[in-house]
């Protein structure tokens, strides 16, 4: 019988992943029976759909497409090879900036593909799953782009995240969360697991994502609002654009998710889940003191520590939480301003890059 039992929720593990024996005799998949987690609904049918914000949120994605490579670099290459554009403090910002995002769009793609994917039951979240995946790739290749254009050092680039302490010590915070779900043992169905996963989503989506890059882009766009960097800062925009999209797609499910298994939210994880914002925060704060020791126009390390706490607040309220932080003003409002690029020329003023270009194929 126990053996009956394990076959038994073996096949549905299976299943959840889309992988498992095609059910030749089962019904047809009807709405309700899609869920978030732990379907048994059949994860290969996309339609009959039912969650319409992850598809509009793929459709939206497919429209910002952008490929770094489009972007001129040379005003960069030049002011980077000056002798004196650049302060010594601004250098070493802008080099552990493009530090932190080189390996850091590497562990989100990886965290995606190795650890989410396979756990998300649901056909219309795993399009969009796709579709991000492939962003972060795009980002990985603007900083390939960087670096060969500003003929930058690629080992001290991409090895930050293993010599750089302020750095490192956000990449070992997030990993640990992947390496929870890495077992290839490890199933949901338990509100052990099924707290795991949304452990994973908090800790990626929120605060990978949605706090820790937002920093990271005010650095670089407060430079381009001073003409300094333009082309990078440019890219960053683009990033910017895309990473909202991922930051509200995982809020969203995170929010399904609970609305599906409201036993989850209990009120010690909630305060769980403010302990892990809170403590992303302090994370980045250090990373600013670091990146930014005595602090530059326009910009310094306590700022950067103000922002990371009105985002930390913004975040909580996203996902339903009291906030983790008292009231703070936000120090950077233009990063809204940064973030519209429906206009007919982009902020920086460098060039306009239209992608709504559907059905610019023609075959005869
Ligand atoms: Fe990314
Ligand atoms: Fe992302």
């Amino acid at each position: 019988m126990l053996d009956f039992i394990e076959r038994t929720d073996s096949a549905t593990a299976e299943s959840a992943t889309g992988l498992g024996q095609i059910d030749r005799t089962g019904g047809r998949v009807a709405v309700d029976e899609k869920r978030m987690i732990n379907a048994r609904a059949d994860v290969n049918q996309l339609l009959p759909m039912k969650y319409r914000w992850a598809w509009e949120k793929y459709l939206a994605a497919c429209n910002n497409h952008w490929m770094p490579t489009e972007v001129s670099m040379q005003a960069d290459i030049a002011l980077w090879k000056s002798a004196d554009g650049l302060t010594d403090d601004e250098r070493r910002m802008i080099k552990r900036n493009l530090g932190f995002f080189a390996a850091s769009e590497s562990l989100v793609a990886n965290n995606i593909v190795l650890a989410i994917y396979r756990h998300l039951t649901n056909p219309e979240c795993r399009q969009y799953l796709l579709r991000q995946s492939f962003e972060e790739a795009i980002h990985t290749h603007t900083f390939q782009y960087i670096v060969e254009s500003l003929g930058l050092n690629e080992g001290e680039l991409f090895n930050m995240y293993r010599e750089v302490p302020s750095i490192t010590d956000k990449a070992a915070w997030a990993l640990a969360y992947t390496q929870s779900l890495e077992d290839p043992a490890f199933r949901t169905g338990t509100e052990e697991t099924d707290r795991a996963l949304l452990r994973d989503l908090v800790a990626f989506y929120v605060v990978f994502e949605g706090m820790w890059f937002y920093t990271g882009f005010a650095q670089i766009l407060s430079l381009g609002r001073r003409g300094k960097m333009v082309g990078i800062a440019e890219q960053y925009q683009y990033i910017l654009r895309d990473e909202s999209l991922h930051l509200n797609f995982g809020v969203d499910v995170i929010n399904q998710i609970k609305v599906e298994n409201p036993h989850l939210w209990t009120d010690a994880f909630q305060e769980e889940v403010r302990g892990m914002i809170r403590g992303g925060a302090e994370l980045e704060a250090a990373y600013g003191r670091d990146t930014m020791p005595r602090g530059m126009l326009g910009l310094n390390s306590g700022q950067c520590e103000s922002y990371m706490r009105f985002i930390a607040n913004r975040r909580c309220a996203q996902l339903g939480l009291e906030a983790v932080f008292a009231p703070t003003e936000n120090p950077f409002p233009w990063m809204s301003e940064a973030m519209d690029l429906g206009k007919e020329k982009n902020f920086f003023e460098t060039r306009v890059i239209e992608y709504q270009n559907g059905g610019a194929l023609s075959w005869d």
